[in-house]
């Protein structure tokens, strides 16, 4: 009967917009699933994408890459138009707050069939055939939002599109949007009021308070003309749904990932380093959320959650609704930690936002305020090996907090097969805000820790110097081009093709695409001038000579892309992938090319 009396509870309060439910579980119910396999839900929506969209996304993307005039080996063309043996590829997007949520946009835009411009450059195309695509902290602001709105355009995305999806409101400044304290106030208290019912039932945290100021500039309901009215403003938006979309009915859309580390007590690191936004170690357990799961795929706990009922926490009763996109999208840029050194910053870089959720819904003082609280689902699951097994709240945050601010990991999920990653990586490694190769040092040293059961992540260098010095930030570069340890034969995983937001503008112009994780508002013209740098990056590939680009990137990218299934297929590099790979490949101190 106690459902019935939570039932009846919730029902009772549902003056606030929400659609939190507490009921019996279905029949067969199964909270947890073991393993590092993917969800049966995956894998059909996935064979159904290979089958009905990618044959013919490859062959438009093919002919976009051969009408800027390189001729191609023969081998390209077969894979790109074979139905079976369709190269999978992934796109993760870094994070870094707007800088790496607009980067990663403009890459999107140029890897888009639907520009002109990138078409022309043979880039586009290759997103409509993309199987995967993952982000965090701010790269999954763009990666939520696009996924939400029933994958527009990247200008649509940003802009709006003149009815209920307002865009991302950047005019407006994400934390305090409003100018005059006391509307800025009044704003908070309407934050406040729309996760009542939830506190009623859960632990909130000023990860809940975000959760509705994103929804504001990333999911559809707000524009700049409610934006302070009251409504739902995408409260009744949840991630396990956007599977009934349109573009996702017709499987158009490549498959969304969210990472998410785990800010566990339990497990003891480095202490807060100064100027660094690594705050976590890399034994932190790592979490994805995808349209149908919540879970982690590290080894030390291989479970997963129907995404559905997440915030359930046994098969009798099952809660839904907490899976709001944007519950989960601030999770994974929650930011409150780096602010969790004296009570003072906390408030203060949060507009107190800790302190205002402590007045209005006092809970235990078990329960942090800093990160975003979830039910845990893996309660008991792998004692001797997940560090929270025994704790009944999961206490979780920014999925860049341990320094792998690319989030790889969904791509080397094994049962994905993916071929090929395109690494952006928008992160402000250094004070001028550019990214220097470290997420791809702290993911090689993470795969240390936790290899087991996923696919092998290329040999990166070891040093950063390395990057700068072989010019691996200025242009593209790819990793993983040779057998991937020298004792076996075959690599076993992806080759990863690196984009990063690392250098200032070749010809000269002043550098737009490096601001500060800090900037909170964006004006149009700024968006516009950084989409367009971020563009001629996606699109340029090295400078050969006196040349600013490489003509031939286009047909190097569509190179890497094939690798994989060209070495399955026991077929030799030949052509213009031959020079492509002498140009882009980064190889290990004595090893060659095949
Ligand atoms: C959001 O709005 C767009 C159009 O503005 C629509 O196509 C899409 O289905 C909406 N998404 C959700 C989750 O309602
Ligand atoms: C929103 O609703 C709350 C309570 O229902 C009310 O106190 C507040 O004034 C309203 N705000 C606006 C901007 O209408
Ligand atoms: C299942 O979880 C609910 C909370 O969601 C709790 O009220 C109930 O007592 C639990 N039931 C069992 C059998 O543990
Ligand atoms: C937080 O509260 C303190 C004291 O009430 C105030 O001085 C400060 O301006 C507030 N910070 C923000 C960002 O609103
Ligand atoms: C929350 O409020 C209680 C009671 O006023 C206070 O003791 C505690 O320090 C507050 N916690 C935080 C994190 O502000
Ligand atoms: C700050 O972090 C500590 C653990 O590092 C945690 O115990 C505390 O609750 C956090 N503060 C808030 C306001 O959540
Ligand atoms: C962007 O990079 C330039 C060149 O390195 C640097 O002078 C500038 O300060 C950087 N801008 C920001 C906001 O970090
Ligand atoms: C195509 O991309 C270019 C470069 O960013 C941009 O200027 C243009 O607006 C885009 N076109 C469309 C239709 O989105």
């Amino acid at each position: 009967m106690a459902f019935v009396l939570l039932f009846k509870l919730l029902m009772g309060s549902a003056a606030v917009a929400t659609g939190l439910t507490v009921q019996r579980c279905p029949p067969k119910f199964e909270l947890v699933r073991r393993g590092q396999t993917i969800s049966t839900a995956e894998r059909k929506y996935t064979s159904q994408r290979r089958e009905h969209v990618l044959p013919d996304a490859f062959s438009a993307y093919l002919s976009n890459v051969k009408g800027t005039g390189v001729a191609l080996p023969s081998y390209v063309d077969s894979i790109l138009e074979s139905r079976d043996k369709l190269p999978n590829v992934g796109l993760s997007i870094s994070g870094g707050g707007h800088r790496a949520a607009l980067f990663g946009a403009g890459v999107i835009n140029a890897l888009d069939a639907r520009n002109a411009s990138s078409v022309r450059k043979g880039t586009g195309g290759l997103l409509q055939a993309i199987s995967h695509i993952a982000g965090l902290s701010g790269g999954s602001w763009t990666v939520t939002s696009l996924a939400q709105a029933n994958f527009p355009t990247i200008q649509k995305l940003i802009f709006g599109d003149g009815e209920n999806y307002g865009g991302w409101i950047t005019e407006l400044d994400l934390r305090a949007p409003a100018q005059d304290p006391v509307k800025q106030t009044e704003y908070v208290q309407q934050l406040l009021g729309e996760i009542t019912v939830k506190a009623k039932h859960f632990p909130v945290s000023a990860g809940d308070i975000w959760g509705r100021t994103l929804a504001r500039h990333f999911t559809n309901g707000t524009t700049l003309a409610n934006f302070f009215t009251n409504g739902t403003h995408g409260s009744g938006i949840l991630l396990s749904d956007l599977i009934k979309l349109p573009t996702f009915a017709s499987h158009l859309q490549p498959l969304p990932h969210i990472t998410i580390n785990l800010a566990s007590k339990h497990i003891t690191g480095p202490s807060f380093p100064a100027g660094s936004l690594k705050l976590l170690p890399l034994n932190t357990p790592m979490f994805e959320a995808n349209l149908f799961e919540f879970g982690s795929y590290d080894d030390a706990l291989a479970a997963h959650t129907p995404l559905k009922y997440l915030g359930t926490t046994n098969n009798s009763i099952c809660v839904q609704g907490f899976d709001e996109a944007m519950f989960i999208t601030a999770t994974t840029s929650n930011p409150f930690l780096l602010f969790n050194i004296t009570a003072n910053i906390l408030a203060a870089n949060t507009a107190n936002y800790t302190t205002f959720i402590n007045q209005t819904f006092p809970q235990s003082p078990n329960i942090r305020l800093d990160t975003n609280n979830y039910p845990n689902p893996f309660f008991g699951v792998a004692p001797e090996t997940f560090a929270d097994s025994e704790e009944t709240i999961l206490a979780m945050c920014d999925g860049g907090l341990d320094g792998q601010i690319t989030p790889y990991q969904p791509m080397l999920v094994k049962e994905r097969e993916i071929d090929v990653i395109i690494g952006v990586d928008a992160a402000n490694d250094v004070p001028e805000n550019y990214a220097v190769g470290a997420s791809l040092i702290a993911t090689q040293q993470r795969m240390q820790i936790f290899a087991e059961g996923l696919a092998t992540f290329p040999s990166v260098p070891a040093s950063l110097d390395v990057f700068a010095s072989q010019s691996l930030l200025s242009r593209p570069a790819f990793f993983g081009c040779t057998p991937s340890t020298p004792s076996s034969q075959k690599p076993t995983g992806p080759i990863v093709v690196y984009l990063a937001n690392g250098a200032p503008p070749r010809d000269g112009s002043a550098p737009l695409t490096n601001t500060s994780s800090f900037q909170f508002i964006y004006p149009e013209e700024q968006i516009q001038g950084m989409l367009a740098q971020t563009f001629t990056i996606a699109t340029q590939g090295a400078r050969i000579g006196d040349s600013l680009e490489d003509p031939e990137w286009a047909a190097c990218l569509a190179c890497a892309v094939v690798d994989r299934e060209r070495e399955r297929g026991g077929i030799k590099r030949s052509g213009v992938c031959d020079s492509c790979f002498t140009r882009y490949c980064w190889l290990e101190e004595g090893r060659e090319l095949a």
